[in-house]
């Protein structure tokens, strides 16, 4: 009881698995006599760029030349953060860290109360971005700026003492479950880099802590939507706090945003027919940690039944103000963090953006991680205007959903009220939204009617920052059906990298090109993206989080759980460096026992990579430690930043 998980699969729509369209396009492939190998592992799709095809740069061959200067690392199951010789890894604001108020030291017992865990680095670092102090500017400076941070979730028995109180199924203290809707959420930490390259925290009143409980204001199409109406809101503008903040992104405005990913399982519903903007979401009869079984409006909103006449007065809306992207301008301590309904509403993993073009549309990718889920994109209507667009460009814009087709092309489907496709979808399933608020608010819905393509479970997205080619990882699912014995593939227990471009290298268009760029898993069943089987130097599972360096090379970081970790080949999370020109793929950093590797940022100079560690020790109890991380023998494991630099000073790589 209370513990974690992820949610349960609710998609229950007829539409086509991704593994289908695969399975559909190998078929095509085999019948009309096509060679195997790399097109098999293809799916018989056109590569959108063949990486081992010979390229020049600076007149050198490439196959001479490698863009991995580092030995990789092997697979361990060491209670440490490992990188490769020559490397120095760093861990830095763990959990308790304290960052504003009356900086209250973190207590080695877990003994803070609720009002220091607000004023501290909460728990369980994920998504991060570093903003350099001119980041409005020109973003250049590399020793001095802002680390914008997620907390995604907690490990109750870690967090408190002697573990959570629970009296007859039961929540009994109040502060306690303070301190754990104040553990998530986000932490904004101003960050400076001295003489000899160390980097401190600065106490800073730009330094602060947004929770599971700070106001936010509501934005786009939702906003003052009846569905959005809570006692806490009546007009439906405004809701509390941000939940389950897994990946992050970035504007080119140099705001930071949060993600809202399996904010579900926070609550609860006694109701036994739930609205589909409930059910649809897979809304459950009892919560993960039980908040709701305390008294007191604070709590009370997180039990969704409905108990009153009026839907104003109690907190059956109270989930739809969850599911969303929020923006934060970390440069203001004082501002009210938005979320941005135009965005859609699910379990967002992250957004990223494409590169933006002065008098274009802004663009960004987003996928939602659930098990036979969609990947999505957003078109806003407005023109970037450098130093002149805001978070508003969220607000007015075409929602998509991704279609994969067997061919290798894709499109984009309009989630648009006013379309004449998405209105024709709607009427053949039978299926009415009375406004744009409405579809968005049932984003999940809206996108099977129109037939978006399931997939395994959507993670982060990467835009490579020259050819503009979107990877996404997708990291498992574990219902994919057995259709093909050619594909030993089904179910997906290790997960895989999908990436397209852009018809017209357009991101604003609604047709692409798509193919896999890498098959994760053990070496017999894994390919790499030459197509050839993984090795020693690269095998990995469950891929989750992505990002590219400016140089184009592709890192890629892990989520294996349970017996995947204890008993897969693949030691503990790890973190790979790929490079899309060659397809060379070499392991970087393994993590320490029961951590995920997570959340990415580098300074512009690239001589400082920040990276999350996450739930080291995950299991553990408030007296058995399966991690001592990062504060060694005997001590509670804790989620902290890691800070890895080369020992000569130099770029990372
Ligand atoms: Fe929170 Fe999908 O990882
Ligand atoms: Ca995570
Ligand atoms: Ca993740
Ligand atoms: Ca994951």
């Amino acid at each position: 009881m209370f513990g974690n998980g992820d949610e349960l699969p609710s998609n229950r729509s007829a539409n086509p698995h991704i593994q289908d369209v695969i399975n559909a396009g190998r078929r095509k492939v085999l019948t009309s006599g096509a060679a195997v190998g790399a097109l098999a592992f293809l799916g018989g799709l056109p590569a959108i760029t063949n990486a081992a095809a010979p390229a020049t740069d600076r007149g050198l061959p490439f196959q001479r030349r490698t863009r991995l200067p580092f030995g990789a690392v092997s697979i361990t199951r060491a209670d440490t953060v490992t990188v490769p010789s020559g490397f120095s890894a760093t861990a830095f604001i763990p959990w308790g860290t304290p960052i504003c108020g009356s900086y209250p030291a973190y207590l080695e017992d877990a003994s803070n109360s609720a009002e220091d865990q607000a004023q501290q680095t909460g728990m369980h670092h994920d998504g991060m971005h570093f903003f350099p102090m001119d980041a409005k500017f020109k973003g250049r400076k590399s020793d001095h700026g802002l680390l914008a941070l997620n907390h995604e979730y907690i490990d109750v028995p870690l967090l408190h003492r002697n573990g959570a109180t629970v009296v007859n199924g039961k929540r009994v203290d109040a502060d306690e479950v303070r301190k754990e809707i104040n553990a998530h959420g986000v932490s904004i930490v101003e960050i400076r880099r001295n003489a000899r390259g160390e980097w401190a925290v600065l106490p800073s009143a730009r330094n602060r802590r947004i929770t599971g409980a700070s106001p936010m204001r509501i934005e786009g199409p939702a906003r003052g939507h009846d569905l959005m109406k809570t006692r806490y809101s009546p007009s439906g503008t405004s809701a509390r706090g941000t939940l389950n903040n897994c990946a992050n992104g970035y504007t080119p405005w140099g705001t930071y945003l949060t993600c809202e990913e399996n904010w579900a399982g926070y609550f609860a519903s006694r109701d036994s027919e739930l609205p589909r903007h409930l059910r649809r979401y897979g809304l459950p009869s009892t919560s993960r940690y039980g908040w709701e079984t305390i008294p007191g409006d604070e709590f009370q909103r997180f039990d969704a039944t409905a108990t009153a006449e009026d839907f104003r007065a109690d907190y059956r809306n109270e989930p739809n103000t969850f599911g969303w992207i929020v923006e934060i301008d970390p440069f203001d301590p004082d501002s009210t963090p938005v979320k941005r309904t135009a965005l859609g509403r699910f379990a967002h993993e992250g957004l990223v953006f494409a590169p933006v073009k002065p008098g274009w549309p802004v663009v960004c990718y987003s996928g939602d991680d659930s098990q036979n889920e969609y990947i999505y994109k957003y078109v806003s209507r407005d023109r970037y205007r450098p130093l002149r667009s805001d978070g508003q460009l969220l607000d007015d814009g075409t929602l998509y959903v991704a279609r994969f087709n067997p061919d290798g092309s894709g499109d984009w489907l309009p989630l648009d009220i006013e379309n004449a496709d998405f209105q024709q979808a709607c009427a053949a399933a039978n299926v009415e939204f009375a406004n744009q608020g409405e579809v968005l608010i049932n984003t999940r819905l809206a996108a099977d009617i129109v037939g978006a393509t399931k997939m395994d479970r959507p993670e982060w997205g990467a835009v490579h920052p020259d050819t503009g080619e979107v990877y996404f990882t997708l990291t498992n699912n574990s219902s994919r059906r057995d259709t093909d014995a050619a594909n030993p593939r089904a179910p997906n227990p290790y997960g895989h990298i999908i990436r397209w471009r852009e018809e017209g290298r357009s991101h604003t268009g609604v047709r692409f090109q798509w193919d896999l760029y890498l098959l994760a898993g053990p070496q017999n069943d894994s390919r790499d993206p030459r197509g050839k089987p993984l090795t020693e130097e690269n095998i990995l599972a469950s891929p989750d989080g992505l990002w590219f360096d400016n140089d184009g090379r592709l890192w890629i970081q892990t989520d294996m759980s349970g017996s995947q970790l204890s008993d897969g080949p693949f030691g503990n999370n790890q973190m790979l460096v790929s490079d899309p020109r060659t397809g060379e793929t070499k392991r970087f950093l393994v993590g320490p026992q029961g951590a995920e590797v997570t959340g990415i940022t580098a300074t512009p100079d690239f001589r400082t990579l920040f990276v999350n560690i996450q739930h080291p020790g995950e299991g553990s109890t408030s007296t058995e430690y399966t991690s001592t991380w990062p504060d060694g023998a005997g001590r509670r494991p804790r989620s902290a930043t890691v800070i890895i630099s080369r020992d000569d000073g130099g770029r990372v790589i």
